[in-house]
């Protein structure tokens, strides 16, 4: 068999612990060929391709990004796209592809189960809001790294008694923001799910600071919006799936809580930090388990499916139960977490 492979949308940490997986059982055991594609569905729609094998599987476990290079492009919204994908598929000699994507790119991958295409989905989003899966890879590097950055926040803010803004990745759901700011001990927690009060922000501020602390840590997920007519916003344009560019929410608020209390504030933008580099033991498991089901799924002529943890156990959903809805942070579990926020 002849299996395809590309990575889609935002890199992500664990996304070479797939590809080598999936290098390490179809060629290594199975005996497939297995076929990169490079930059994501624009690959596919260029025929950008290189024949992976053993060698090519060397030395990247550990290494951040991905070796085949990913874009944010959508088949379906261009020109000749899909019947692009589809020559290429032929031309290639294609029996099953592997897309290592989010909402984005698996959502194409469905779309094309429907023109025929056998296609296995692999969660990946640092963002963790894909639906049909307990978890994604990549989200527990980007909890760790951040947490990282807040240990080392909480000094700084300290010593000079300030209140640090910090702005972490997440457009539509706050789980990166709610799990670090657990896990590093902010003070407020602001995620896309539920718009904000700025007055309310400010006034736990001035609590805290009136019971003895000088300083405080703020977390923003980049999706965090205020509540209507609170507080001005900025949209910096969309991508090929519709989504729109943040302009920093936390470079908006930062002044906005230093003019309204007077405490002085500084903001950081952890942004593509949470991105980049090693992903942690736990990330590489779960990509490297991925990537061995959705091989087995390839050679056992499995499509239009999905691996997926549940529990402790990787099983194969339906695509369509993953593309749906975004799954975004319940009430309940900012709700618990509010002890801990103001
Ligand atoms: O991968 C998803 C994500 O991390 C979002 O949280 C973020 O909004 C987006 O990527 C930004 O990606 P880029 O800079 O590639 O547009």
């Amino acid at each position: 068999m002849r299996i395809g492979v590309l990575t889609g949308g935002g890199d992500c940490p664990g996304l070479n612990a797939v590809i080598r997986a999936v290098i390490r059982k179809g060629d290594g055991e199975y005996g497939h060929q297995i076929v990169g594609f490079g930059h994501g569905w624009l690959g596919v729609i260029e025929g950008e391709t290189r024949e992976l094998d053993l060698a090519s599987s060397r030395g990247i476990l550990r290494r951040g990004g991905t070796i085949l290079g990913t874009s944010r492009t959508n088949p379906f919204r261009r020109d000749d796209g899909v019947a692009a994908v589809l020559r290429t598929l032929e031309t290639e000699r294609i029996d099953a592809l592997v897309a290592i994507g989010g909402e984005d790119t698996l959502g194409v991958a469905h779309r094309l189960a429907g023109e025929g295409v056998r296609c296995i989905g692999v969660p990946k989003t640092i963002d963790n809001d894909l639906s049909a899966t307990d978890v994604t890879f990549g989200f527990n590097t980007a909890v760790q790294t951040a947490s990282d950055a807040l240990d080392r926040l909480h000094t700084t803010a300290e010593s000079h008694d300030r209140v640090l803004v910090v702005e972490v990745m997440g457009r539509h759901a706050g789980w990166i923001a709610l799990h670090s700011g657990l896990a590093g001990g902010a003070d407020a927690v602001l995620i896309p799910e539920q718009p904000f009060d700025v007055d309310t922000v400010c006034e736990r501020l001035r609590h805290r600071h009136s019971q003895g602390s000088h300083s405080s840590i703020v977390v923003a997920a980049e999706g965090a919006v205020p509540r209507a007519g609170t507080m001005a916003t900025q949209e910096t344009g969309v991508d090929e799936f519709g989504h729109v560019r943040l302009g920093g929410i936390a470079n908006l608020l930062g002044p906005e809580i230093e003019a309204r209390t007077g405490f002085e504030t500084r903001v950081v933008v952890l942004g593509h930090l949470l991105r980049g580099g090693t992903p942690t033991a736990f990330d590489r498991i779960l990509a490297t388990r991925f990537g061995l089901e959705a091989i087995d799924a390839a050679h056992e002529g499995d499509g239009d499916v999905m691996v997926a943890l549940h529990g402790t156990d990787v099983v194969r959903v339906p695509l369509a139960d993953a593309v749906g809805t975004l799954k975004t942070v319940p009430p309940e579990r900012l709700a618990e977490a509010e002890v801990f926020f103001g």
